[in-house]
């Protein structure tokens, strides 16, 4: 049982439903290597792609509750799913400054050359309001097509990035995007950074992929300026912690992080 008090005071906490926001945290740590950073990947309740919205909303505003708790500074959700149902729940409820990750559709506009881009995301994703408002907002009259590609995440949570199964799945949702044209693909998920390499050979050196993980990392250096005292010059610790299975998740956190990576069960009490 995890004790009550602060015991993650002033670091900056993180979390998606699995493994997949490692990508933001890797990005977090380049652009801020001297903060403490807690990551909880939310194993056990995924993937929340093919949750209910209310499903999602509870587990977002559990853990996010629990950082707050724990005496976080600031929460960082590094998972699109988790922002565009729920993102604006948890800043309801918490004081704390919260940055979200959300598909990049307006670079993504800026950079096609062809004029269509292809959105890669979970069901829930490409089904919210959030992502049909971004499209309205940013679309520029360009053609934006959403792609929900079921499978992937559990793809990475296996940390499967380049086998024979792994390409097929990654066609069967690619090749319709690029058949219509798409020179511009936003990876709309935070698992699919680690499968980009494998994703690029598929799309060929023309397309671009888009993944806003740096800028969500600035914007919470930025974010931190305005609020908190810079921290003193010594490499910052960094933790994680699952709901999940935690050898599995240790495993594919080693192949994805670093084998010095030690995952532990978090628990919610
Ligand atoms: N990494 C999450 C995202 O960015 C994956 C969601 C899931 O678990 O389906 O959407």
């Amino acid at each position: 049982m995890v004790s009550t008090t602060a015991r993650f005071g002033n670091a900056i906490g993180v979390f998606d439903s699995g493994v997949g926001g490692l990508s933001v945290l890797r990005a977090i740590r380049a652009a801020l290597p001297h903060e403490d950073l807690v990551y909880v990947a939310d194993s056990g309740h995924a993937p929340y792609g093919d949750q209910t919205s209310a499903h999602i909303t509870q587990r977002t505003l559990t853990v996010g509750h629990w950082l707050a708790e724990q005496g976080v500074k600031a929460i960082t959700i590094a998972c699109n799913t988790a922002t565009v149902v729920a993102a604006r729940s948890l800043r309801e409820q918490t004081h704390l400054p919260v940055v979200a990750i959300e598909p990049a559709i307006k670079p993504a506009v800026a950079l096609t050359r062809t004029g269509v881009v292809g959105v890669l995301a979970t069901r829930q994703t490409v089904q919210s309001e959030s992502v049909a408002r971004l499209c309205a907002q940013y679309g520029q009259g360009k053609r934006i097509v959403l792609q929900a590609c079921p499978g992937w995440v559990e793809l990475v949570e296996q940390a499967d990035l380049h086998s024979a199964r792994t390409e097929a799945m990654l066609r069967q949702f690619m090749e319709p995007l690029l058949a219509q044209g798409a020179d511009t693909l936003v990876l709309g998920c935070t698992h699919y950074p680690f499968l980009s390499s494998a994703i690029q050979a598929i799309a060929g050196p023309d397309v671009t992929l888009v993944d806003p993980a740096d800028a969500v990392a600035r914007e919470l250096a930025r974010r931190l300026s305005q609020t908190t005292p810079s921290r003193a010059p010594a490499p910052g610790t960094t933790q994680f912690l699952t709901t999940g299975d935690v050898d599995q998740v240790q495993q594919t956190v080693a192949h994805l992080w670093g084998p010095q990576a030690k995952v532990a069960a978090w628990a919610s009490n």
